[in-house]
């Protein structure tokens, strides 16, 4: 029996990317989105790389009426949960977006799962509910010291899970805390498509190597690693939707909840990242040192070791794979 997942924010980066790996592994899919930060095409370009029609409904997590239709529609066995606002920066700024979109618009999901009587969810977080290390590399067992109203938004929902759970034992949950996503999809056809400036470090840079961007500004070099910039844990973006596919059929199959790293282990600094785009593009790309960057930490890398031994996750690419597959994606963007 062929099982269905819907796929809340599937159109975004790391939601495209999950819906090509959960059609490879032999799901039906289900993609809401309101392509806020997304492309109508993706849909297209999806359906070229699974050579296969793709199910989207455009509507917003904020409109309950629009959930319980999708869930009407379809026989939903799980949800991933994408649809969130993820800059920081900007949540310092917007904390009451934030919390409407991220906790709200969570909220409105899981209650059209209940209604519907789907109790699956993974969910998507990230690294920075860990806050400053007290250690490294960062444990699942790390405390929760969330700085930025983007962090607290996901810590309140990984609470709202586990007090769901605690009501009502039919729930089953997987948390995916995931580190610094990069890289596109082999086919170069869907990658990481920022709507303005980019705040992550690789769609800045690779803005620079096509020159839609003057320069670089590292944000700081003096701080206490290697060679003085910000080292972090950069991970494959086909790597972390292959780590997806694995949490929700776990899920499905053990119905058993769990909260886990998605990283590699490894940490990258700013010029490690900077010289391996060079290699990618095959040129020298400018930079400058500028001041550091409020709320920025020297280093931080998962412990991916939980992962391993319960999902079987390994991390297979490395930072030169993530820059070729950028490169080669923001290339073809450039000329389509
Ligand atoms: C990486 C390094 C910067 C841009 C954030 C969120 C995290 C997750 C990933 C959502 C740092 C340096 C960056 C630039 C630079 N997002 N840098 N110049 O801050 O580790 O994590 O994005 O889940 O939640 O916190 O990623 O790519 O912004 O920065 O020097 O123009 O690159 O100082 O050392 P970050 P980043």
């Amino acid at each position: 029996m062929t099982r269905t997942i819907l796929l809340t924010g599937g159109a975004g980066y790391i939601g495209s990317h999950t819906y090509v790996e959960l059609k490879s592994a032999g799901f039906d899919v289900v993609i809401v989105d309101n392509f806020s930060n997304a492309r109508a095409d993706v849909i297209d370009r999806l359906a070229q790389i699974t050579d296969a029609p793709v199910t989207a409904h455009k509507g917003d997590v904020l409109d309950r009426t629009f959930l319980a239709s999708v869930f009407a529609r379809h026989p939903i066995d799980a949800v991933i949960h994408f649809a969130a606002k993820k800059a920081v920066g900007e949540s310092v700024e917007k904390p009451l977006d934030y919390f409407e979109t991220n906790c709200t618009g969570f909220s409105n999901v899981l209650m059209a799962m209940r209604d519907a009587n789907v109790f699956n969810v993974v969910f998507s977080s990230t690294a920075t509910v860990y806050g400053e290390p007290q250690s490294l590399p960062y444990t699942e067992d790390h405390r929760l010291a969330p700085v930025s109203p983007y962090a607290q938004s996901k810590v309140t929902c990984e609470t709202l899970l586990r007090q769901l759970k605690d009501s009502d034992p039919r729930w089953t949950y997987g948390i995916l805390r995931y580190f610094n996503p990069a890289g596109a999809h082999d086919s170069a056809l869907i990658g990481e498509d920022p709507n303005d400036i980019p705040n992550n470090l690789m769609p800045y840079i690779a803005k620079v190597a096509t020159g839609e961007l003057a320069q670089l500004t590292v944000f700081g070099d003096d701080y206490d690693t290697p060679d003085g910039t910000g080292v972090r844990d950069y991970i494959h973006v086909v790597d972390l939707a292959r780590g997806h596919v694995q949490s929700v059929a776990k899920l499905l199959d053990e119905q058993d909840t769990h909260v886990l790293n998605l990283g590699t282990g490894t940490g990258y600094s700013v010029f490690d990242m900077l010289r391996s785009y060079e290699r990618a593009c095959g040129k020298a790309l400018a930079y400058q040192i500028g001041p550091r960057r409020a709320g920025d930490i020297d280093c931080f890398y998962a412990d991916p070791t939980t992962a391993r031994d319960y999902l079987g996750f390994q991390a297979t690419r490395d930072l030169d794979d993530m820059c070729r597959s950028s490169w080669n994606w923001v290339s073809r963007l450039r000329n389509s």
